[in-house]
């Protein structure tokens, strides 16, 4: 390969927004698709107006950063998010719809206002957010789309049924989304996390049999930390994945293997 030939992974002049990017697996995602060139607008509920963790890791790295601090509960306020990202000086080359949260309770006990908030953050939001930046996607036919689904795309999962419903949507959702825009120059993907070390899975790392009971099923050995998205990520974001469409990726280890 020449030297002057553009690498099939280079993100350079990409603008790439990474919701969720605050901590776990969308700041290490932030992270690495920085360091593969592309910019990067930082979204989540608490992200600091200065100073972040994620400021300091993309900005270190020589690109450019903003940072919008958005609840994806509340519609109206996804609205105006997608309203300001139609508005930047330049287009949204790539979207990374991470931000996610859950919500553990047995399905007996599982409150509306519990299953409400799961499937407005982990589903409503999304589809809005995408609706509105994938529009302008289609009108330059260029974009690449990922979203963050789980293992819970395919399985039931327990104590969850609100995160698993809102989750096996995404999976939906992505398939829905590649029929349409394959044919116009938008990429829409998911990758398909396993057990990662986040504050999403706290709860099971404190307990200690369920711990030791997924950790024994994950053929890989070990539970996946954040830095594990990094690659999928700058894949699903570049022209190497050019012919990848409607795609649910796991990065889980091998557990959906087994
Ligand atoms: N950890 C796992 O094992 C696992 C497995 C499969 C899928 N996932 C998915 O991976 C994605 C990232 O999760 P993670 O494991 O990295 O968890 P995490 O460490 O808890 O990070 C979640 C991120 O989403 C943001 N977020 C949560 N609720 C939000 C809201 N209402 N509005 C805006 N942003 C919100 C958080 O923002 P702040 O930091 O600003 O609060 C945070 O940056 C999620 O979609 C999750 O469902 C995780």
């Amino acid at each position: 390969m020449s030297t002057t030939q553009r690498s099939a992974f280079d993100l350079s002049g990409r603008l790439a927004v990474v919701t969720g990017a605050r901590r776990g697996i969308g700041l290490a995602m932030a992270e690495a698709l920085a360091a593969a060139g592309a910019d990067i607008v930082a979204v989540s509920a608490n992200l600091e107006e200065s100073g972040s963790l994620v400021e300091q890791r993309v900005t270190a790295l020589g690109r450019s950063y903003r940072t919008l601090r958005v609840d994806f509960a509340d519609r109206a306020a996804v609205a105006a998010l997608a309203a300001r990202l139609g508005n930047l000086d330049r287009p949204v080359d790539i979207l990374v719809n991470n931000a996610g949260t859950i919500a553990r309770a047995p399905a007996a006990e599982h409150s509306d206002s519990d299953w409400d908030h799961v499937l407005a953050v982990n589903l409503g939001s999304q589809f809005t957010l995408t609706r509105e930046v994938g529009r302008g996607m289609l009108e330059r036919g260029y974009g690449k789309i990922m979203f963050t689904a789980s293992l819970l795309s395919f399985q039931g999962g327990v104590n969850v049924p609100g995160y698993t419903a809102a989750k096996s949507g995404l999976a939906g959702l992505t398939r829905a989304l590649a029929n349409e825009w394959a044919g116009r120059g938008v990429n829409v993907n998911a990758i398909v996390p396993g057990y990662v070390a986040t504050d999403n899975t706290q709860a099971l790392r404190d307990d200690p049999d369920r711990y030791q009971a997924i950790l024994d099923r994950i053929p890989a050995g070990r539970w996946a930390t954040p830095e594990d998205f990094g690659g999928i990520a700058v894949f699903l974001a570049s022209s190497a994945a050019d012919y990848v469409h409607g795609a649910l990726i796991p990065v889980d280890g091998g557990w959906l293997g087994r």
